[in-house]
């Protein structure tokens, strides 16, 4: 089962992506994620990345395609994977759709997780990031049993550099810009769906699994 997650920054893209990889057993691969553990790690993709990053900006293509192939090309995305964060243009789903064609296969399933900017920014604000394994909380909606300190690995959670409210709203305009036409572009594929992400986050899982059941 392949999939793709749509929506805007903070949308809930990566909260729901995990739960799919858990439920389902296959990985969810999140290039912000990756871009981030670059970052941390001070290679020079990350080096690169970061300068577009902290401007809300997308990284170039070129930089993200090479990185996505190579990963989608590893041995736990076998039986299947969840995209989180990619594609983001339409270049980069045309060049995924051509790779996946090469081994006769497609996306299955491209799910939009739709909330207004309105409530984007309080997410975004509120949100809390383990930088050691990923797992994201929010101090309202989804806080950590210990303030501060993640649930399942015990690491400082860390906010976002991108989190601001200024750089968030250039964000919002690039994803209206740059990866909103992709809802057209899978819809013409056949295979895209929308779930309403202002649900609880329980209730947003539960309308994706009838999704995907
Ligand atoms: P990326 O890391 O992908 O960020 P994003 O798309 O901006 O999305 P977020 O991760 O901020 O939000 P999310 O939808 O995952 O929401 P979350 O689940 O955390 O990308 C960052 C940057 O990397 C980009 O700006 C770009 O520069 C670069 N990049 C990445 N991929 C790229 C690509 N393919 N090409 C080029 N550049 C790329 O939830 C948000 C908050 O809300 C959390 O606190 C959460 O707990 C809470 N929440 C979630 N669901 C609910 C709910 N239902 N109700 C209440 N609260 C909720
Ligand atoms: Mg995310």
């Amino acid at each position: 089962m392949k999939i793709v997650m749509l929506g805007a920054p903070g949308a809930g893209k990566g909260t729901q992506a995990r739960m799919i990889s858990e439920k389902y057993g296959i990985p969810q691969i999140s290039t912000g994620d990756i871009f981030r553990a670059n970052i941390r790690n001070q290679t020079e993709l990350g080096q690169k990345a970061k300068s577009y990053m902290d401007q809300g900006l997308l990284v170039p293509d070129e930089l993200t395609l090479d990185l996505i192939m190579d990963r989608l090309s590893q041995d736990d995305c076998a039986k299947g994977y969840i995209l989180d964060g990619f594609p983001r243009t339409i270049p980069q789903a045309e060049a995924l759709t051509k790779a996946l064609e090469a081994h006769d296969t497609k996306i299955d399933y491209a799910i939009d997780v739709e909330v207004p900017d309105e409530n984007i920014v309080e997410r975004m604000s509120g949100r809390r990031s383990c930088p050691i394994c990923g797992a994201t909380y929010h101090i309202r909606y989804n806080a950590p049993v210990k303030e501060g300190i993640c649930d399942e690995c015990g690491a400082e959670l860390t906010q976002r550099e991108d989190d601001k409210a200024e750089t968030v709203q250039k964000r919002l305009s690039v994803y209206h810009a740059s990866t909103q036409p992709l809802i057209e572009y899978y819809r013409t594929q056949g295979c895209m769906y929308s779930v309403d992400g202002t649900k609880p986050m329980d209730d947003v899982f539960n309308d994706i699994c009838a999704i995907l059941n």
